[in-house]
């Protein structure tokens, strides 16, 4: 070997650390971009279904999704939402997982429309992609989309950077569906209808704790419902019995707030049962008319007032499907749940406590 072999062999090496150093610096900057994506841009949370005792029905915009009237709820402890909402450089179009399952069409519009949102507020101009699983039967009077929505504009705002306090989360999770505003607060719930987009939100009137409530939900049918939520508000001016919930709402509301307050179970009993019913009567005299009930349902209904009659604290109250949800007090929640499930048509009972607020996962 003489010295010119020497330095070709030398200048072989420099290239080799050269190349070597390119392709270490550049898989740095992949690596480094991946993990930024899901270390800064990723959120996941969790929001629970709730029970309306005062419904939302009708919407005075429907674009906004301002309400008619305010309405008030219970969360649902235990039947929720999980999301996760990440931000991703990678991806050329938002995407939408569900159980499993890839949504596209109007579902995937739908969540979309909210990222637009939070994409503009947060400065953003990157897709990204939302898996969500529910616990729970979607599509049968349990309001899945609640939990979906709110889970969604939490985590969502999070990921973006977004640090929105409780009621701007709210208001978001209202541009997505409607009851999903309630389940942004924890606890019992009161979604103001406000005068316009700014200042309609759900607040907390009083914490998970503050009543010992059980929501015993006889599932009739756990089948997809025929007309979902957003098309029954814009049948709800066709019933001319609207007119009449709507002027009556405020009355409604401040009996059931004061019910909740200090927990008196029998006026709670007797008036989310009568607004339950308001509502059915709208939906059945609308243009077309909307019938949600099955025979079980009303084999429930039927059952319950018996019970109540004989001197058990329950009531009945119903969404825009055929299951019903039985509100109890938790000492009695064993008994209802038996009779419940030996009543013929019932297939199921699920129980759900009063929920907390939606919130975040470390
Ligand atoms: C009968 O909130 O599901 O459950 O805003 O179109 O998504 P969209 O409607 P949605 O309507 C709920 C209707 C209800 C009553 C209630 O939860 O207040």
């Amino acid at each position: 070997m003489d010295d010119s072999d020497f330095d070709t062999k030398s200048r072989i090496i420099e290239l080799l650390d050269v190349r070597g150093k390119i392709a270490f610096d550049y898989a740095k900057k992949v690596i480094y971009h991946q993990m930024s994506d899901h270390t800064e841009r990723t959120a996941t949370s969790i929001a629970c279904a709730n029970i309306a005792f005062i419904k939302y029905w009708g919407n005075r915009d429907s674009a906004l999704r301002l309400p008619v009237n305010g309405s008030l709820s219970m969360n649902l402890d235990g039947l929720f939402t999980r999301t996760t909402v990440s931000f991703q450089n990678s991806l050329g179009f938002d995407e939408l997982i569900i159980n499993g399952h890839e949504v596209m069409g109007k579902g995937l519009e739908r969540v979309s429309a909210i990222l637009d949102i939070v994409r503009q507020n947060a400065g953003l101009d990157i897709k990204a992609q939302v898996v969500s699983e529910n616990n729970f039967p979607t599509g049968a009077g349990i309001a899945s989309s609640a939990a979906a929505f709110s889970a969604l504009a939490l985590a969502s705002t999070k990921a973006a950077g977004l640090d929105w306090p409780e009621f701007a989360v709210s208001r978001l999770a209202r541009l997505g569906s409607g009851s999903a505003s309630r389940s942004i607060p924890a606890g019992f719930v009161e979604w103001k209808m406000g005068s316009g987009d700014e200042d309609s939100y759900a607040v907390s009137i009083a914490p998970p704790e503050h009543w010992d409530l059980v929501d015993c939900v006889a599932i009739v049918s756990a089948g997809h419902k025929e007309t979902g939520s957003t098309e029954g508000h814009a049948l709800a001016p066709t019933s001319p019995l609207q007119a009449a919930r709507v002027v009556d709402g405020p009355r409604r509301l401040e009996i059931c707030r004061r019910a909740i307050l200090e927990r008196d179970f029998d006026s709670l009993a007797s008036i989310i049962e009568h607004d339950s019913d308001m509502m059915h009567a709208v939906m059945m005299t609308s243009q077309p008319a909307l019938f949600y009930w099955k025979p079980a349902t009303l084999a429930v209904m039927g059952s319950v007032r018996e019970w109540r009659y004989s001197g058990l604290p329950v009531a009945y109250t119903i969404d825009a499907g055929p299951n019903v949800h039985v509100i109890c007090l938790s000492e009695s929640a064993s008994t209802i749940v038996e009779l419940l499930k030996a009543l013929p048509g019932v297939e199921n009972v699920l129980i759900a406590k009063v929920g907390p607020a939606a919130r975040l996962e470390p």
